[in-house]
């Protein structure tokens, strides 16, 4: 049964609207704006029936400080009145409210509209639902085309098996850690940086086969090669990603492909960038990365122990990595400990 709210100073048209609506529907009847955003705190309601002339808060007002409360928001409000002025009537839609009855009512009148207004917020509720289900969809299948690219390029390249998910999941690791640690990183852009690690290296696939499926240590000129792969990977995720994606995300992840091997100190590539010049979802997943490739066994090295792996990061802090992110990936050791244990026992 759908539940209404009536707000209204005058005890004898409230006496008189529950009654008319209290066969079909339930009601709740206040006498003033403070009554009804009381009630409001921790109950809901279908729809409000509010005056709009009240002596503590006109209507006016109790609708703002209902449109203020996020979980309150989109109930239609119909304001009630006995000033059956034009203006006042556009003035309440303006403002917001759904629709507008003159007091005294007729009775039918009532009846229909606030049926109407109820169908149409059953309907606009199942158009959100069905629209967030699709852009759930959408936003999966885009999840696993990139993942499907990613994994596309990481099997033309011998020497990284696996480094695409484990480093993502580094990621994930570690921001939960900064979630949790800090408040100086908005969670939504932490959420993107999770999203956008599975892409970090997909410039792969614009560098030479005999380069990426090299066995062993590269050449100045082959290093080179490599090197393109930041600044390429950008190019490929834009293309991918704009218009798809929201335009913040974009960003985000064209961040994490093209700068995701430059250093604090400006050492590193494809230009060279310093400290926080360098965006921070990049600092975030050169920790990562770097991490994963130094507890696994590449062609042109073995495996690196826990000790040397976070030994190797902690003098690294202040000349690769950002010092502040730096510490913080440190206390990440136990999470990163159970993670790989559970990797190397599915791959062995
Ligand atoms: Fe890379
Ligand atoms: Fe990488």
């Amino acid at each position: 049964m759908y539940h209404i709210l009536i707000v209204d100073d005058s005890k004898t048209s409230l006496a008189a609207a529950k009654n008319v609506l209290s066969d079909l529907f339930k009601v709740t009847a206040v006498t003033s704006g403070s009554q009804a955003l009381k009630f409001l705190q921790n109950n809901t309601c279908d729809l409000i029936l509010l005056d709009i002339n009240m002596p503590d808060m006109d209507g006016f007002d109790v609708m703002e400080r209902i449109r203020d409360n996020p979980e309150r928001k989109d109930i239609p409000i119909v304001f009630l009145t006995a000033d059956n002025d034009p203006k006042t009537e556009s003035l309440c839609l303006e403002k917001g409210a759904m629709d507008f009855i003159t007091k005294p009512f007729a009775v039918n009148v009532m009846i229909s509209r606030i049926c109407r207004i109820l169908e149409l917020e059953d309907l606009r509720k199942g158009l959100a639902v069905r629209i967030e289900e699709q852009t759930r969809h959408i936003r999966y299948i885009q999840t696993m085309t990139v993942m499907g690219m990613a994994a596309m390029v990481e099997s033309r390249d011998l020497s990284t098996g696996g480094h695409i998910k484990r480093s993502s999941m580094v990621v994930e690791v570690f921001a939960a850690r900064l979630n949790s640690e800090n408040d100086f990183l908005p969670k939504h852009l932490l959420e993107d940086v999770i999203r956008a690690a599975p892409m970090h290296d997909l410039g792969k696939i614009a560098v030479e086969d005999r380069v990426l499926r090299k066995q062993g240590k590269f050449t100045p000129e082959e290093y080179n090669e490599m090197k393109k792969h930041s600044a390429e990977g950008a190019r490929i995720v834009k293309q991918i990603l704009d218009g798809v994606e929201a335009p913040r995300f974009v960003t985000v992840a064209e961040n994490v492909a093209h700068y995701h091997h430059e250093k604090w100190n400006g050492s590193g590539y494809p230009e060279g960038l310093a400290g926080e010049a360098i965006p921070v979802e990049a600092r975030i997943m050169a920790l990562a990365d770097v991490f994963d490739a130094l507890v696994s066994k590449r062609c042109y090295k073995d495996a690196y122990s826990f000790d040397e792996a976070f030994s190797i990061i902690e003098e690294s802090i202040g000349t690769h990595f950002d010092p502040t992110l730096g510490r913080i990936f440190l206390l990440c050791r136990p999470e990163l400990e159970t993670l790989y244990t559970a990797f190397n026992n599915t791959t062995e």
